[in-house]
């Protein structure tokens, strides 16, 4: 049996890329999958929270799944702190995964920076926490968006080293699922730059909240190029993707096409053949125009939700109680296969 999950953190500033690279994904599996999603909590401590922001971030997340179409009443929404079998079983993987594999995680090296000495030991092993998330549930697929495929491998290491180390054919090994014409949304300011909350300009990235002004007001200033837009002869032979050394050459006019084609549903192939000649100014103009209507309705709805914290709250909460029934039975195996002593 096939199942989901996935997390997001509670950092603040939902942005353009989580919602094409994973959230929007998120919406379609609900209907042939059993789906959990989660916020996750405990990962966004690895680097410091304001703990006055934390629970309002959360919300905006959840607020963020259910604007864009989570059913809670088929999918499970919650925050991973509600649930104690994250901690458990990522404290049995700290003993699995080993120091190498860690010391190879590139969002380690980004994130601590010139400072390992003085990032947490939460974010050197952040991605053992994630694959505890995961396999808790025993979940067989993760959307994601392509930053964090090489966290997807170490989850596969993980689960394989578990079940060879204890002769058991216990955890799944997952299968990553990074798909949509928008799986890296790069910066608006700079293309060659994934669009994130930790960019210090505003002008960098949409955030889901914005507004119609401001959604139009960065698209207007979104780094361009002099030229022409391109068009189909920048595909792979395939026609389904564009040709990493032509994307190169012209990162944020691939960028602003990829966006177009993901929130309008249509490939990357018939957006270069809409747009292949035209200026940038008349795309802009369309691009502003199609994410004001994809975009605002959500912000909107978020807002709403927000508004209504006790609702927000209830629905995590009976998603809490619905995934801990869920990886409770799986975390009691773990222990038996470890050898722990107990009930
Ligand atoms: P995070 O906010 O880091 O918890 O990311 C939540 C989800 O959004 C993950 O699946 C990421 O891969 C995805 N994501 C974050 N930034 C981007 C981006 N710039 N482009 C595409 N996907 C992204
Ligand atoms: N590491 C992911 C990110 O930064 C968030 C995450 C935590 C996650 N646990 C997960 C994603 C489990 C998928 C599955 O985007």
């Amino acid at each position: 049996m096939s199942r989901i999950f996935s997390g997001v953190q509670p950092t603040g500033d939902l942005h353009l890329g989580n919602y094409l690279g994973a959230i929007r994904n998120f919406v379609g599996l609900q209907d042939d999958f059993e789906c959990l999603y989660c916020v996750v909590d405990m990962h966004a401590i690895t680097v410091w929270q304001d703990p006055e922001l934390l629970a309002p971030h959360t919300r905006e997340v959840a607020a963020a799944f259910l604007a864009s179409g989570i059913d809670p009443t088929d999918s499970i929404i919650f925050n991973q702190s509600q649930v104690t079998a994250h901690a458990e079983l990522a404290w049995v993987f700290n003993c699995v995964a080993r120091m190498g594999w860690l010391n190879r995680m590139t969002q380690f090296k980004e994130k601590a920076g010139k400072h390992r000495e003085n990032a947490s030991i939460g974010l050197y092993v952040y991605p053992n926490l994630m694959a505890a998330d995961i396999l808790a549930y025993k979940a067989t697929h993760v959307p994601v968006g392509e930053d964090q495929k090489q966290h997807l491998e170490l989850t596969r290491d993980i689960a394989i080293k578990f079940n060879n180390d204890f002769g058991a054919e216990f955890f799944p090994v997952v299968e990553p699922l990074i798909f949509g014409e928008a799986t890296r949304v790069m910066s608006l300011r700079d293309g060659t730059k994934k669009m994130s909350k930790s960019d210090p300009s505003e002008y960098s990235r949409i955030n889901l909240t914005d507004g119609a002004d401001d959604i139009a007001g960065k698209i207007r200033k979104a780094k361009t190029d002099p030229g022409e837009l391109p068009g189909t002869e920048s595909l792979t032979e395939d026609g389904r993707h564009i040709d990493a050394e032509i994307e190169r050459t012209r990162p944020e006019a691939f960028n602003l096409l990829s966006i177009y084609a993901a929130l309008s549903g249509q490939t990357i192939a018939a957006t270069l053949d809409q747009f292949a000649g035209s200026q940038f100014s008349s795309f802009k103009g369309e691009l502003v125009d199609l994410s004001v209507s994809k975009l605002g309705p959500i912000g909107a709805e978020m807002q709403r939700l927000m508004a209504a914290p006790d609702h927000v709250d209830q629905i995590l909460h009976d998603g809490a109680n619905r995934a801990a029934a869920i990886a409770a039975p799986v975390i009691k195996e773990v222990h038996k296969i470890v050898g722990f002593l107990g009930a």
